[in-house]
């Protein structure tokens, strides 16, 4: 009679505990998931953005000029037209940057991934191809209202690293969207210039070596 008694009670407590359990399970699970869900995009971002860079220094140390404006429109085309579709999809979902919480459907978060990265893929190029990005961007005025739009707004969602910010804030100077800071120099140009400059000299001794050699007959290998 007894122990049937303490089994009752351990029975209640049992499915006591259990509710209360279920009930804090409910109440933080989802906060916790989203936490992790977001440490997840932060880790993929950084991922994205190690690659992005390997194949901006490629663009960089492409050979020729008209290679790499045809390169820069291509992919500038393409990352406008991204982040376009991506912007229409997250503003119909009712994102807001820096306001909205991190956003749980999948969808929405593609479309805010596709931002951030083509954002700051944007910001490499306009900052290591500045001239030709000029060029580009002087081309298509809407891809430069467009691009000026996603880097405020990727700024503002709270979710880049710092080095990212500082990327973004770089090339809003470089395109003149915000007043440049009076010691304001693109830290990447000094390097696109210098390669620019010693692949002319590298070419014109070159030139100059052949000539000597074999009289002004050039190729068009050679050209
Ligand atoms: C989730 O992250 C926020 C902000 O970083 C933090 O304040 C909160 O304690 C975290 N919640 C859980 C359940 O991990
Ligand atoms: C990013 O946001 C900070 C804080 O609001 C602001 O000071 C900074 O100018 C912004 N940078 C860009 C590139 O918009
Ligand atoms: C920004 O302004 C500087 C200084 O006036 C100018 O040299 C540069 O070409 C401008 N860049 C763009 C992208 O308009």
């Amino acid at each position: 009679m007894i122990s049937m008694f303490y089994t009752v009670v351990a029975l209640a407590c049992i499915a006591f505990c259990i509710g209360i359990e279920a009930d804090v399970n409910v109440a933080e699970k989802p906060q916790e998931e989203i936490n992790k869900s977001e440490q997840l995009f932060r880790k993929l971002f950084k991922q994205r953005r190690a690659e992005q860079l390997d194949a901006v220094k490629g663009l960089v140390a492409l050979s020729s000029y008209e290679k790499q404006y045809k390169m820069v429109n291509v992919i500038l085309d393409k990352v406008f037209s991204v982040i376009q579709n991506s912007r229409v999809l997250l503003e119909s979902s009712g994102y807001a940057a820096g306001i909205s919480s991190f956003p749980r459907d999948e969808t929405v978060l593609d479309a805010l991934a596709n931002i951030l990265e083509n954002t700051a893929l944007f910001a490499d190029i306009m900052l290591h191809l500045p001239d030709i990005s000029q060029k580009v961007l002087a081309a298509n005025y809407e891809w430069q209202v467009l691009f000026q739009w996603s880097i405020s707004f990727a700024n503002q969602t709270q979710l880049l690293d710092k080095q990212t910010v500082k990327l973004l804030h770089l090339a809003n100077m470089e395109l003149n969207a915000t007043e440049r800071d009076p010691d304001y120099e693109n830290p990447y140009r000094k390097k696109e210039e210098k390669y620019q400059f010693q692949h002319e000299q590298k070419i014109s001794s070159k030139k100059r070596k052949k000539v000597k050699k074999r009289g002004p007959r050039l190729s068009v290998g050679e050209l």
